[in-house]
């Protein structure tokens, strides 16, 4: 099977539905240009038919943009895919991303239809986007909830007709990890001509198992992944790209090859975070606040020691210059030591003793002890380092 996984980046379509979240067009050019700078196969630029702005943005992002394949959504409608051809007009590589809710529950509320008339719907889609680009993706909506058997009969149609990639979305954030990985080896296992289409993952994070559904999805052979930055997308949000692309980088073990420069995810995830008014968690992996920062003693003992002990990813490889060792009541000695030396402030065992006792009581009073604190602690001053 082929090892290069393509990331297929939703930041400017499923994230920007985010309340509060939306961004002008002018913004949206600027995150486009950091997601091509980032290495992300294909942008979802946005979804043509909803807006004048989303329409003008799709049109702005491919004239912007370059490498990457620009993509614009549509439901299964051919106003909507003509409205989508349009604003694809100066991509260089362009996609239409078109679909229909499969599971039960979207065939008989959202659709009031049948099963039959659904895969009608969805071939009928496909084909009519193909007679204007060569790429289309097309998505199963809450195909987590869709019974597999018949799954498998809309992808069938669906690739017959010309999909490229087969998006097998869990819209509902519902899937178990081993459901979700079981579901899409029951698709490469049963149905016909899978080998010319690409299997994309779409996962949401309502149970927070997003990412792991993602992994489990390429682990059982999908090929694209559909992300975000930061995570940010409809209620508890999309799988987070910079999570994806540091599984795959860090465990070799699974030999798969993304094209994305990691060392640009922190400045990406700040440029999303601000432009979309948007804070990052301080506690999210790869790009919070704390995903490189030591508090507890034992910890930062072991780190000063070998950062190996307690860290699996440098932090230089995501873009960020240092862990930190954050000066808490739960740090020990060695932590003192350490930042009173890169303060120039040497001390004998006795003095440390005495400094980290004081350390202790002002610990237990103040939450964020700074640099100018423990200067003090240790009788010595700013002024006096730098001489
Ligand atoms: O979550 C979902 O099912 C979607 C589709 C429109 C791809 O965002
Ligand atoms: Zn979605």
């Amino acid at each position: 099977m082929d090892n290069r996984l393509f990331i297929f980046d939703t930041t400017l379509r499923d994230g920007e539905q985010v309340p509060g979240c939306q961004l002008n067009t002018v913004e949206k050019i600027q995150v486009a240009k950091a997601l091509e700078a980032l290495g992300v196969d294909v942008i979802e630029a946005g979804f043509p038919i909803s807006s004048p702005g989303d329409f003008n943005s799709v049109i702005e992002i491919s004239k912007a943009v370059t490498w990457p394949t620009i993509c614009a959504l549509t439901r299964s409608v051919q106003k909507d895919i003509d409205v989508a051809v349009d604003a694809l007009r100066f991509a260089k590589h362009k996609r239409i991303h078109t679909g229909i809710g499969t599971s039960d529950s979207h065939i008989k509320y959202k659709f009031n239809s049948n099963r039959e008339e659904i895969i009608e719907r969805a071939v009928a889609a496909v084909k009519y986007a193909r007679r204007f680009v060569e790429d289309v993706e097309f998505y199963a909506e809450d195909a987590g909830r869709t019974e597999n058997e018949y799954l498998a009969r809309v992808i069938e149609a669906v690739i017959k007709a010309g999909a490229t990639v087969v998006n097998i979305p869990d819209t509902t954030g519902y899937c178990l990890p081993s459901e979700y990985g079981a579901k899409i080896k029951y698709l490469i296992d049963h149905v016909d001509g899978i080998d010319k289409a690409i299997i994309s993952t779409h996962c949401h994070n309502d149970l927070g198992m997003a990412t792991a559904n993602t992994i489990a999805g390429v682990l059982n052979g999908a090929r694209q992944v559909e992300v975000t930055i930061n995570g940010i997308g409809e209620r508890a949000g999309n799988t987070a790209l910079e999570e994806i692309a540091m599984i795959i980088k860090s465990h070799h073990e699974i030999d798969i090859q993304t094209n994305i420069n990691t060392q640009k995810i922190y400045p990406t995830s700040r440029m999303v975070s601000s432009l979309m008014n948007m804070p990052v968690q301080p506690n999210k992996a790869i790009v919070g606040r704390n995903a490189f920062a030591h508090s507890s003693g034992i910890h930062q003992d072991g780190v000063l020691k070998n950062v190996q002990t307690y860290e699996i990813i440098d932090p230089h490889d995501v873009g960020i210059d240092d862990n930190s060792i954050v000066l808490t009541a739960r740090s020990g000695r060695a932590a003192l030591k350490n930042r009173l030396s890169v303060l120039g402030v040497k001390l004998e065992q006795d003095n440390l003793d005495k400094v980290y006792e004081e350390f202790l009581k002002l610990a237990d009073k103040k939450k964020d002890i700074n640099d100018d604190d423990i200067l003090v602690l240790a009788g010595a001053d700013r002024a006096q380092n730098h001489r």
